[in-house]
């Protein structure tokens, strides 16, 4: 624990290459609050460090070769915390629109919102909408940030719409219903990651996650660096995913395309 925390402070410490990258990895960015009390600090010191995190772990991942990101940043959850920290992570949202966006671009990342606008102040709303139009083109890092995101919201969005589209009960599809979701255009997350030793999804994207490998940590957010992210995508590429087959099957296919490749 102690190597990784140093490790992480040096930020740029070499790793080996990773054998199999996730293409999508989502993040549920839990136990900023744990990480202040531990210090005798506010809440929200602990919401300003997992920002501060939010950064090193983008950049972590464009180095990695992650293509997808998905972050849980406020879930439609989150409406019952306290006034003041509801504000709070509001301010945080346009604080790092206000100050990071430019970077963000530079650096090549697509920024896309993924739940509802409504509900949140106009000027935010437009700040979110701006900061997606400006970083549309760039391809190196998608990042949707789940802002006011709800799975079962998404779900029932996805419903009322496919009704007002008039479409009949028998042609809708598992097609149909994800062509509805907010994520539409993108794979399935291959890597879901929960820090602070919780094992829930917590409405964090249950359509999209039906096939998701889920690693946990007891780390808290703020102290999830780049090797905390290395280590979990390293487990991630030790799993077999089977989707539902069985590991004949899986071993079948892989060697299949062994030979595939070695006849190239
Ligand atoms: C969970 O920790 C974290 C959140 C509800 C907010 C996540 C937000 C950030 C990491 C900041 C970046 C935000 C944006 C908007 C880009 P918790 O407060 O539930 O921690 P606890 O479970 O220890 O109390």
């Amino acid at each position: 624990m102690t190597i990784i925390a140093r490790e992480n402070r040096r930020e740029r410490y070499a790793l080996p290459s990773l054998q199999k990258v996730p293409e999508h990895v989502a993040i549920i960015m839990d136990g900023n609050g744990r990480w202040a009390r531990q210090r005798g600090l506010p809440r929200s010191a602990g919401h300003r460090q997992g920002t501060d995190n939010l950064r090193r772990i983008i950049r972590a991942a464009v180095e990695f070769g992650v293509r997808i990101m998905t972050i849980y940043a406020f879930s439609t959850e989150n409406w019952s915390r306290p006034r003041r920290e509801v504000l709070l992570l509001m301010r945080i949202l346009e604080m790092v629109i206000d100050r990071e966006l430019q970077e963000l671009h530079e650096e090549g990342v697509q920024i896309r919102h993924i739940g509802e606008l409504d509900g949140i102040s106009g000027r935010l709303a437009r700040k979110v909408l701006e900061a997606c139009e400006y970083t549309r083109h760039n391809q190196r890092l998608i990042l949707n940030v789940a802002f006011n995101y709800g799975g079962r919201d998404e779900i029932v969005h996805a419903v009322q719409n496919i009704v007002r589209d008039g479409i009949m009960a028998e042609d809708i599809s598992e097609a149909t219903i994800n062509s509805y979701m907010y994520t539409s255009d993108l794979p399935d997350p291959d890597l879901i990651i929960r820090t602070s030793g919780e094992f829930r999804l917590s409405n964090f994207l249950i359509w999209q996650g039906a096939y998701s490998e889920i690693y946990t940590t007891e780390t808290y957010w703020p102290d999830f660096g780049r090797t905390e992210l290395y280590e979990a995508l390293v487990e991630y590429g030790n799993r077999r995913r089977r989707f539902g087959k069985t590991d004949d099957q899986i071993e079948a296919a892989l060697a299949f395309e062994r030979q595939l490749q070695e006849s190239i």
